[in-house]
């Protein structure tokens, strides 16, 4: 049955990132139950990367499977222009009390690529309503990975991933991210050159910025690259005070990846924009949300058409998703989930320990570490074959598991590196 599942995906199916002359065979998974992934010849493995990031409890988490299955029930899906529903408002009120006040305003879709790209079109059009239409710039960092529609591809160029667009993606102000980690000793020059950057670019062109979209604190697709608070906070600082729109895209950093509920609680200088998605449902079902403050909703508020933001998704706040995304919520604000986070930080700080002197660039935050191998694609060819689903970025190897995941689990994970390298 293995080889007939993939006979027929190798017929049919074109894989997200993946270069098919290259790639080996997918591995053909037909269960997945807490922390671990099932194959079909009943080998587990433990999913180390949260499937892409998007999994907080564990696999089919039966608060998350009961609330799917008795909303699918009473409602399924309607549109949501001209219409709304219980499960939409609900998670928009329980999402509110764990942001700051003055986040107010829910703009659902369904991915975090269309999460970003809404912020990017919601901060330039509230420009051109205010009769703005020059700001066509928007600041964004080196390295930063937003998605991959069109605007969301025009802010991550510095990714590496869109180069084949280039000549499509519009104009943008990239600032050098001064990625950091354990004994750094360049790290004061490398923000100090990043600010100045900043400097030279709102010499040249303040009136002409919308906005500044990042990844807060860890650029994921990167290479879960490290920047310090103190040194955003700088940065973001003079960005509002030039009266420029700041967007937090958290579809990686939200729902406790980094030890908090948001990246945000950790930044002295709050977004007047935030993308979240992949946690959002638990890791179970496509949503997103962009949510704004009431200045910038007032923005668009007129009696002329033109000023509406015209923009919306058929699967715009999926009602199933919705109760989904209800359910996760609840399970993480409990305490219990709050310890697993905090014990599996510590598991990192210990687990580092044992292999530093055999990777290099060690940084870990929250729930996430990273560290770097020249041969990190046969460690993890390794690490696969013996149950522990990784796949680095480069020479990037990183964790980021769910949070049902033990600390054994995760110290035992960091000893059978040790021992493969
Ligand atoms: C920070 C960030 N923003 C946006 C996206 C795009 O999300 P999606 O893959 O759901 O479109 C990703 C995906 O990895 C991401 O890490």
């Amino acid at each position: 049955m293995n080889k007939n599942i993939l006979e027929r995906d190798i017929k049919l199916i074109w894989h997200p990132f993946t270069q098919h002359k290259l790639a080996v065979a997918p591995i053909a998974i037909t269960k997945a139950k807490g922390s671990y992934i099932y194959d079909e010849s009943g080998k587990k493995y433990l999913d180390l990367i949260s499937s892409w990031w998007v999994n907080l409890h564990g696999h089919c988490h039966p608060k998350i499977s009961d609330a799917i299955y008795e909303q699918s029930k009473n409602l399924d899906h309607v549109m949501f222009a001209g219409l709304t529903h219980e499960p939409a408002i609900k998670l928009a009120e329980s999402i509110k009390k764990v942001l700051p006040d003055h986040l107010k305003r829910f703009f659902y879709s369904d991915n975090g690529s269309t999460s970003t790209e809404i912020a990017l079109k919601m901060a330039y059009q509230y420009w051109v309503n205010n009769g703005f239409e020059e700001k066509t710039l928007f600041l964004c960092f080196d390295g930063a990975y937003h998605g991959d529609t069109f605007g969301a591809m025009s802010v991550g160029k510095g990714s590496g991933y869109h180069n084949s667009f280039g000549k499509l993606l519009f104009d943008t102000l990239m600032i050098p991210y001064p990625a950091t980690y354990i004994n750094d000793s360049e790290i004061e020059e490398k923000e100090a050159y990043s600010l100045s950057i900043l400097d030279e670019y709102l010499s040249l062109y303040e009136s002409k910025i919308s906005a500044f979209i990042l990844e807060p604190i860890v650029q994921g697709a990167s290479g879960m690259r490290y920047a310090r608070p103190e040194f955003l906070n700088k940065i973001l600082l003079k960005i509002k005070e030039k009266n420029i729109i700041i967007i937090f895209d958290e579809v990686m950093t939200g729902f406790g990846r980094l030890g908090t509920y948001f990246a945000t609680d950790q930044l002295a200088v709050k977004p007047d924009i935030i993308c979240m998605s992949k946690g959002i449902s638990g890791g179970s079902l496509p949503l997103a949300l962009t949510i704004t403050t009431d200045q910038i909703f007032d923005g668009f508020l007129h009696d002329e058409w033109k000023y509406t933001f015209a923009h919306g998704h058929s699967y715009t706040a999926n009602p199933i998703a919705c109760a989904a995304g209800i359910a996760s919520l609840e399970i993480l604000l409990q305490d219990n989930t709050q310890h697993s986070i905090q014990k599996i930080s510590n598991a990192h700080i210990d687990g580092c320990k044992l292999i530093q002197n055999k990777v290099s660039k060690i940084r870990h935050v929250g729930t996430i570490a990273a560290f770097e191998h020249a041969n990190s694609l046969s460690i993890s060819e390794k690490l696969i074959q013996k149950g522990y689903l990784i796949r680095p970025i480069r020479n990037v190897i990183y964790i980021i598991p769910p949070y049902s995941t033990t600390s054994d689990e995760i110290i035992e994970f960091y000893n059978i590196i040790n021992h493969i390298l």
